[in-house]
């Protein structure tokens, strides 16, 4: 497989669904909170292969809009364990040059939860090697209407002309701004929905749906992934026949 980015077989951002946590418990007969937590050494692993192969965005989807509607006791574990997770990974990803950021709809979060996020952007603010996203309370519907809400507010206030609000426009006040669409999307745990996650940002993207669930899904699998991507003509509204002619 290529490693270089330029030639586009690569992808340059990877977002992921990571599903099957619980049905991975029930299966062996352990309360679901265990799959979430056994949900952690794949993130790990992935967070290392894409800095190693040269990927330069991740999107990890951890706590969408809809998971409050879960029963309460696994909510609380839920934040308890991405707390602690964010906070015991934290110097790994600091040395190894991670960048991570959250995006989500904050104020819902404990402070605690706040605080140790604020404390972690702030640490890997400088880094460039992985730009790493954790989509926490968040939905893609809600990153869009935040985006509108921000455009109309800078119109209302005389700042912006409502005919320059064109899809750059848009881009530009969404939560992944910073970083390049997402080329590859992949969900585990066998659904093949996009479920609210980044909307905008899949407007092109591969989509790899598998049946393996989260915790048992691998590095090997990921590359299997890459692979697969790597193999597909991304054609932008074009026919195959231009881009061949094209090279
Ligand atoms: C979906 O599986 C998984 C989640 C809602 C939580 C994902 C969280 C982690 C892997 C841990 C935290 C990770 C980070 C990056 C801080 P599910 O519970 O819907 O599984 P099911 O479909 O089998 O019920």
């Amino acid at each position: 497989m290529s490693n270089d980015c330029a030639d586009r077989r690569l992808p340059r951002h990877v977002a992921i669904i990571m599903d099957g946590n619980g049905r991975w418990a029930r299966a062996r007969g352990w309360p679901r909170i265990a799959g979430h937590r056994a949900g952690i050494q794949p993130v790990r692993e992935l967070v290392e292969a894409s800095s190693e192969l040269g990927i330069q965005a991740l999107t990890l989807f951890a706590f969408s809009s809809e998971n409050w509607r879960r029963p309460p006791e696994e909510v609380r574990l839920l934040w308890e364990l991405i707390g602690d997770v964010i906070e015991s990974e934290l110097p790994a990803l600091n040395e190894s040059g991670v960048r991570l950021r959250i995006i989500g709809e904050r104020r819902r979060l404990s402070f605690s939860v706040q605080n140790r996020l604020h404390h972690a952007e702030q640490l890997t603010a400088a880094n460039g090697r992985l730009e790493l996203r954790i989509a926490l309370n968040y939905g893609g519907r809600w990153d869009i209407a935040e985006a509108a809400r921000r455009l109309a507010e800078r119109v209302a206030e005389g700042c912006l002309a409502a005919h320059e609000i064109d899809e750059d426009a848009v881009d530009a006040e969404l939560a992944l701004a910073d970083v390049p669409s997402v080329d590859l999307m992949i969900r585990t745990g066998g659904e093949n929905r996009i479920s609210n996650f980044v909307l905008w940002q899949l407007a092109y993207a591969e989509l790899y749906f598998t049946d393996t669930l989260w915790p048992s899904f691998t590095r090997a699998e990921y590359e299997q992934a890459l692979a697969w991507f790597a193999g597909r003509q991304r054609r932008y509204g074009q026919t195959g026949d231009q881009l061949e002619a094209a090279g």
